[in-house]
């Protein structure tokens, strides 16, 4: 990857977020390119968290795009889309997803109003959203691809971004793209990456290691790896079947992998926590 501009200074804190707390316990998934297995990747995490004793949401935030509930075969009675109306309080559309023993804030997908929402509303959920995580250990929240402003208000108020990325070079520079876009919400330096569908471990750490170069000798940052996940037709497996990977294939590699990642998400939030 090649980039002409060295950003001098990549985290410039003062941003377009409104004044917010970072959230203490709040994880958002984010990716420059669409489709490398982010919501996929949400599920099992906030799945993995929950069988680790977790008390965890997973709050679909890929706004107009929603496929939480699709991926696991919900019919959610109430959604995101009550609390941009004003009919219902964020809390009132919690819904409890037994199978998995986690809550779930689902989306709705095509819906304009939810996509374009003015600032000041994005400001009032994410701020109703940072409420609601004082009720438990840990938040997942599935985001969009890119870096538009609803991507970067939600990242930003996220303990940690989990970014995730494939060795496809699309996915790389998009990567590389939204940390150095990043930089300007000030949360380059609470991103962690994770290599998604690695051939294997060693093509899995140098897709990151091509990554992290590129990062320092341009942004001068070093994001560290969360972990990463090998390909595994089980995947696409569960995804068809609607049925969490953890419950249809719970010792197939990608399983093994996301377990691995679940605990670095822990330790790193405690780490958070006690800082
Ligand atoms: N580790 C993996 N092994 C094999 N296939 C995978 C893996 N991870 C993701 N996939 C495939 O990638 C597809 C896209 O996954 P997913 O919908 O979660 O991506 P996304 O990043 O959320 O997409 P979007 O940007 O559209 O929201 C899945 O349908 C699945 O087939
Ligand atoms: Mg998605």
């Amino acid at each position: 990857m090649n980039e002409a501009i060295v950003v001098q200074n990549a985290d410039n804190n003062n941003i377009q977020t409104g004044g917010f707390t970072r959230g203490h316990n709040v994880i958002a998934v984010a990716s420059g390119k669409g489709g490398v297995g982010k919501t996929w990747f949400s599920i099992s995490l906030a799945h993995a968290l929950s069988k680790q004793g977790k008390k965890v949401l997973l709050f679909d935030g890929d706004l107009g795009l929603a496929n939480v509930d699709v991926q696991l075969g919900l019919m959610p009675k109430r959604d995101l889309n009550d609390v941009i109306r004003g009919r219902l309080s964020l809390d009132k559309v919690v819904q409890r997803y037994d199978e998995g023993g986690f809550d779930i804030v689902a989306g709705r997908s095509g819906q304009a109003s939810l996509s374009a929402l003015p600032t000041q509303r994005l400001l009032m959920l994410r701020d109703q959203l940072m409420d609601l995580s004082h009720e438990y250990d840990s938040v997942v929240i599935d985001l969009g691809a890119g870096v538009d402003r609803t991507v970067r208000m939600m990242a930003a108020s996220a303990t940690r971004t989990m970014l995730v990325a494939t060795d496809e070079p699309t996915s790389l520079t998009d990567a590389y793209a939204f940390i150095k876009l990043g930089s300007a919400a000030g949360m380059s330096r609470n991103i962690s990456i994770v290599v998604n569908q690695a051939q294997n471990v060693i093509e899995g750490e140098k897709t990151y290691k091509t990554l992290l170069k590129a990062c320092e000798n341009f942004l001068r940052l070093s994001p560290p790896m969360a972990g990463m996940v090998r390909h595994d037709p089980k995947v696409k497996d569960c995804i068809r079947n609607q049925t969490p990977l953890l419950i249809r294939s719970p010792n197939c590699e990608a399983a093994s992998d996301i377990e691995k990642i679940a605990r670095y998400v822990d330790e790193t939030l405690k780490k958070a926590a006690a800082a």
